[in-house]
């Protein structure tokens, strides 16, 4: 198999302004773990995690499966979660799921995933993380549910006409994923910031009043993105089930098509302006990431060129970038013995880890009796 490519990219632009206090102080933190990190990698443990409710795409891979695969390169235990248990949030199809896995493992080992050293492990496969929600529910309000902004936006978004049980209550089904096998690195992207505040409350409740103030659980940090967000061909967020994504695993001539009828706005000139021209900058953006250059140079140097050009030029770039992770894709894709393979190893070690984590928590809470 083709070697991972080695720049897997810093991205070129910085982080957008910090916009509420958590935000400032992710950011802030973040730039002191990457030092913590550099210097022992060893001393972290990473969970992060996807629903598979559609293919990974370049949103993805440049805010968050860049970073895991660099981190994992760099030491750091990496714990790879496929949610499939979240998918139940907000629709009912889970009918559809096991195709979805399984595109994903291939998704994460093409992008470079290394399953000899990172788990790949599924929610339902792993009944000790589940029981943890219940210790767990019991130290948060239903009122601190009730006010999560991720949550409610989804629920708008999704147009349910009833919530159910599992859309309120599912960012204490994240803290068990994390704290199942007491990660204290999560990588995320904004809009995960409230997820991981409750995570962090669940773990210091615990150590309260079951460990008399001991660090029985870390409380982990949030280690935020540095890509800025990448917009949907539609102009709104990039979402795998939303079809205004670009996936990693669709063909050249897909991917010229979804450029080809991307959203752009009435002006001539191509410019990186984020806040006045955010599709145009999208666009030239993903192009950057995949040349790992400057944005505004870019853009520069298309200038009057225009739309067409600018499409031209990211329908290339995104082409030109993939071409590797597609072809690991593909042979990935073909076995899909091997992947299921990867996902039950994965599976008998989380679960192993996880059983571990629940007998100290039965032990800690006085809940063990046999
Ligand atoms: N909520 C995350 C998403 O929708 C997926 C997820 C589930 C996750 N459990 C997690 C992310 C734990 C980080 C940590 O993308």
């Amino acid at each position: 198999m083709t070697p991972i490519p080695a720049t897997l990219v810093r991205p070129a632009a910085g982080p957008e302004p910090a916009a509420t206090p958590a935000l400032a102080a992710a950011l802030a933190r973040t730039a002191e773990l990457d030092a913590l990190i550099a210097a022992s990698p060893a001393s972290f443990t990473i969970l992060t995690g996807d629903r598979p409710t559609g293919p990974l795409h370049v949103g993805h891979y440049f805010g968050t499966l860049a970073a895991r695969v660099r981190l994992q390169q760099a030491g750091v235990r990496l714990f790879v979660l496929i949610a499939d248990y979240q998918v139940l949030t907000d629709r009912a199809d889970a009918g559809e799921l096991s195709a979805r896995v399984d595109g994903m493992i291939a998704d994460y080992l093409a992008t470079g995933i290394d399953p000899r050293t990172a788990t790949i492990f599924a929610h339902s496969a792993v009944p000790a993380l589940n029981q943890l929600i219940v210790p767990f529910l019991s130290l948060v309000s239903v009122s601190e549910l009730e006010r999560n902004p991720t949550v409610k936006d989804e629920i708008k978004t999704s147009g349910q006409t009833t919530v159910n049980g599992l859309m309120l209550s599912y960012p204490v089904h994240q803290a068990a994923d994390i704290l199942s096998c007491k990660a204290n690195l999560v990588p995320v992207g904004k809009d995960q910031l409230p997820h991981l505040e409750l995570a962090r409350s669940i773990a210091r409740r615990f150590n309260e009043r079951y460990a008399r103030g001991a660090a029985f659980f870390p409380v982990p940090d949030p280690l935020l993105s540095a890509a800025p967000q990448l917009l949907g061909i539609d102009g709104r967020k990039m979402s795998k089930s939303r079809g205004n994504a670009i996936a990693l695993s669709a063909t050249t001539d897909q991917t010229a098509v979804l450029i080809r009828r991307a959203k752009t706005d009435s002006r001539r000139d191509i410019s990186y302006e984020p806040e006045a021209r955010p599709e145009v900058s999208s666009l030239v953006l993903l192009a950057a990431l995949c040349q790992d250059r400057a944005p505004a140079d870019l853009a520069a140097e298309i200038g009057s060129g225009g739309a067409a050009e600018l499409k031209r030029v990211v329908t290339e770039s995104v082409n030109e970038f993939l071409r590797p992770i597609r072809a690991r894709r593909a042979e990935y894709a073909a076995d899909v013995g091997y992947l299921r393979q990867v996902l039950h190893a994965g599976n008998v070690a989380a679960r192993q880890i996880a059983e571990r984590t629940l007998a100290e928590v039965r032990s800690a809470m006085g809940t063990l009796y046999e």
